[in-house]
This record gives structure tokens, sequence and C-alpha cells, in this order.
């Protein structure tokens, strides 16, 4: 159990509730992580040197299946990333018994247009991925197919009403993804958010959007949240699979610098300010998107995020490009630091 656990509550919460799927096997898995975080899938930026790196530096890493992408006919993407995570992961905990590395997940996409979502399920059930991420509808099937394979369901939700529908169809736990948050962001404020869950859903949840230093973590804790749900940080780091300007941006961004749009996706989605001149867009005056468009195709979304860069309002805190690791150090010392500082106003 990690020193930011807290045994009993947890215990006595989870014989108090019908509603937690595998609060037990989602324990189990959290328990040796460095800090309550987890490094949140992104759609080309997160790549399998960035999910190594979280990993080995002690909080959960991720990715998008559809990131590991291949020509027609050739090997299969993301096997290899798989065998390539799983490897690395392996020899770390060979090198470091006394810390062994954090697990990892897969982000699915279950919306119908995902053409590879059947595969990606076999796959991910074959390397017997831990923590399987699901977004855009909940899908009964994916959740069934990862119980079978001994995973947990984490499905992303931004409201209460779509948190009730994932518990419903089978996920174990949640994701509530707050205002703020970097990608397709959600619309309420992570108080609210968190606390209308918590009225009914004792089980695994995690808070997503605008999280980037120790005193966020532990607001998403206090607020009722298992984990805090990192994304922007992340790419202004070493191993993500972003152009050297878009990292720039995080470093030198803040929350005045995001704009929320639907037009490049279909659906509302934070996105910088910066990357929408370069494409010779005016971020103040954006056309309003097709009334119904509905989220559009994947390779038309894929087109959208190579120029236009996502990012959440969190990245006031970034300050410099750096390694993965050294971000997740310093990340662990102002947790610890915010702890301390919060634990002196409370005697
Ligand atoms: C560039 C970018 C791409 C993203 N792509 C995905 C994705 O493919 N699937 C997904 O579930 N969430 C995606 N997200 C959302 C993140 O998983 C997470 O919810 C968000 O980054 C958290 O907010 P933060 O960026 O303020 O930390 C993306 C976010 C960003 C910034």
């Amino acid at each position: 159990m990690g020193p930011w656990q807290h045994g009993s509550r947890r215990k006595e919460k989870h014989t108090m509730s019908s509603q937690s799927h595998d609060r037990t096997r989602f324990d189990k898995l959290v328990q040796g992580l460095r800090m309550p975080a987890m490094g949140a899938p992104m759609f080309i930026v997160s790549s399998p040197e960035l999910v190594i790196a979280q990993c080995c530096a002690g909080i959960i890493g991720s990715f998008p299946a559809l990131n590991a992408r291949e020509e027609a006919g050739a090997p299969v993407m993301l096997e290899h990333w798989l065998a390539q995570i799983t490897e690395a992961l392996a020899r770390h905990d060979a090198a470091h018994p006394d810390r062994p590395a954090a697990p990892f997940a897969v982000n699915l996409i279950v919306h119908r247009s995902n053409a590879r979502l059947e595969r990606d399920v076999e796959i991910c059930t074959r390397w017997k991925v831990p923590i399987w991420v699901t977004s855009l509808g909940a899908r009964p099937e994916v959740n069934e197919a990862a119980h079978q394979a001994g995973a947990i369901v984490l499905h992303d939700v931004i409201d209460n009403r779509f948190a009730r529908k994932a518990i419903e169809k089978g996920a174990d736990g949640l994701i509530a993804v707050a205002a703020g948050a970097g990608g397709h962001a959600g619309r309420q404020n992570p108080l609210a958010l968190i606390s209308e869950i918590r009225t009914w859903f004792d089980g695994p949840l995690l808070l997503s959007g605008a999280i980037a230093n120790g005193a966020g973590i532990l607001a998403a804790q206090a607020m009722g949240a298992d984990l805090a749900y990192i994304g922007s940080p992340f790419i202004a780091t070493a191993e993500a699979n972003a152009h050297a300007d878009y990292k720039q941006m995080i470093v030198e961004g803040a929350a005045a610098d995001i704009v929320n749009s639907a037009l490049f996706t279909g659906v509302a989605g934070n996105y910088l300010r910066g990357s929408l001149l370069r494409a010779g867009l005016d971020p103040d005056n954006l056309p309003a998107p097709e009334d119904g468009v509905g989220l559009r195709k994947p390779e038309d979304r894929a087109k959208a995020w190579k120029d236009i860069w996502g990012a959440g309002q969190g990245i006031g805190a970034v300050t410099r490009m750096q390694p993965a690791a050294d971000y997740v150090d310093w990340l662990a010392q102002d947790y610890t630091h915010a702890c301390a500082k919060l634990r002196g106003h409370l005697e």
C-alpha cells in the first residue's frame, strides 16, 4: 500500500458499496504507485517510450491503441508496441526489484467509427493489458472481454448521466473529465462532477483536467478521486511524439492560451491558441461547426490533431521541456510538499 493510501477507509468503503465492481483489484494495481497519478492517453502524442518512462518513474502510463498505426500489409504495430513496453517493464523490474514499474493502460475508442476495435480487443486480451481505458460510448461486450482477460476497465465520462450508464454497462471505474482538460474536455467544474458521482459511486474514480502539480493531485484526492489523470504536461517531455514547437507552446503557455472549439473533430475540445494562429486561423473568430456534424471519421480527426494542437488549462505549471522521469520526480516532490503544507494548516 502506498504512503498516500488509507487502508481502513478503503476497506470500509468497499463493504459499503454495491456499485464497486472491482475496487479490490484496482486497489491492488495502484498500491505500489509512487503517488496517486496516471499519465493520460493522448492521440498521436503518447509513444511507447513515454509509457515506459511513466511506468518506470512510478505512475500508471497509457496510450491510445490507435496511436500504433501500420501501413496496409505491414506487421501489426500494436503487437510491436505491447512487446516493447512489456519487455522494458520486465527489464526495469529485474534491475529494480525494490521499486517495480507501475502498470500500464491501453485506451480503446469504443465508438462505432473505430473499425479496428475488435482486432485491438483481441490483441489487448492476448497481451494481458491490465487496465483498459475506454472512451466515446460504453460497450458491454468490451467490458466483458476485458474481465475475461483479467483486466479492469476505466471509462471516461463528462457528466453524471454518462457515469451511471458506463457503470450500468459494466465498467469497473470512471475517469471524470472536467472542464479545462486537454483534448475532448468536459464542460463541468471538477468539484461538481466528482461530488455528484461520489453520491452513488464508491468504486475507482479518476479526475481529469488541468492537473499539473502536486497540489492538483492532492486536491483531486480531497475531492474524492482515487487518482489524478494527467495529460498535457507530458506533451513537453522528451519522449512525447510532438513537434518541438508544440512542446515549446506548452512550456510558454497558460490557461489564457487555451481555446475551446468543436470545429476540428465535431466534439468540443481544448486547443492551443498558438497552433490555430500557426494554421492561419483566427482563434477569436472561428467559424461555428456545422450543425449536427457529430464526431468526425478517424482519418479526419487524425488530420485535425496533426496541426491543431490539443492542451488543457493546467499548462501554466509546466516550466521546461524535460525527460518524463524528471517531470514525475518533480511532481512527486511537489506532491510531498503539498501534503506537508496542508498537514501544517490542519494541525
Ligand atoms: C493532445 C491530446 C490528445 C488526447 N487524446 C486522447 C485520446 O486519444 N483518447 C482519450 O481518451 N483521451 C485523450 N485525451 C484526453 C486525455 O486523456 C486527458 O483526459 C486529458 O489530457 C487530461 O487533461 P490535461 O491535459 O489538462 O491534463 C487527449 C488529450 C490531449 C491533450
